[in-house]
């Protein structure tokens, strides 16, 4: 299973709306196993400090879901320079080391602003190169987000942007398919 990581708990965020697209392409246009990983789904018992030591039940499917993941692509919005709060917060609950080490990883970013995330992108590429992750090189960037989605779908619609989206898809499942092969 591929997952793809919403990188944010805010109602009603853009990261949602991409990440979804993104699963889409996967299983509908490229026949791969994918699904949502929302992180507006985290159980709130997470967020007490007795959770570093003692996971809470329901935490259980996130931690299967990376730790049984094929792949992950993390979709993550840009805020005050960096990712989210709640991604480190998320990731600092990833069973170590199991969850990090080999892990394939691919990035997309997007912002309100013109960077499309690059900052997030490169703060996380640092946290999964320390943990000896696989990186798949090939990010995408979306910046000014607010004026790429069509407000009735909630989706891409710039040709050349879900070009770029899908080229990324096909090349990551390539990725997956080549550290397959290397394993074996
Ligand atoms: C707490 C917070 C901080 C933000 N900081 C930035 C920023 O530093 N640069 C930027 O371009 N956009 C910033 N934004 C705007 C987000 O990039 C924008 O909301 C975009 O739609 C992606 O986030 P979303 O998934 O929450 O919608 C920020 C948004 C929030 C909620």
């Amino acid at each position: 299973m591929i997952e793809i990581l919403v990188g944010t708990n805010r109602p009603g965020s853009n990261t949602r709306k991409v990440a979804t697209q993104i699963a889409e392409i996967y299983t509908t246009e490229l026949g791969a196993q994918a699904a949502l990983l929302d992180l507006a789904t985290l159980p709130p018992e997470l967020f007490a400090p007795a959770a570093y030591e003692n996971k809470p039940a329901a935490f259980a499917t996130f931690n299967r879901a990376i730790l049984d993941s094929a792949g992950l692509v993390i979709v993550t919005p840009e805020y005050n320079g960096s990712m989210p709060g709640v991604l480190k917060y998320f990731i600092d609950h990833w069973k170590y080391p199991e969850a990090f080490e080999h892990r394939p990883i691919c990035y997309v970013g997007l912002s309100a602003g013109p960077t499309g995330a690059v900052r997030p992108i490169e703060h996380l590429s640092a946290i999964f190169a320390y943990r000896n992750a696989w990186q798949f090189p090939e990010r995408v960037f979306l910046p000014n987000i607010n004026d790429l989605l069509d407000p009735a779908t909630g989706k891409l619609t710039d040709a050349k942007l879900v070009a770029r989206v899908e080229k990324q898809a096909r090349g990551f499942l390539d990725f997956l398919s080549r550290l397959r092969k290397t394993k074996n």
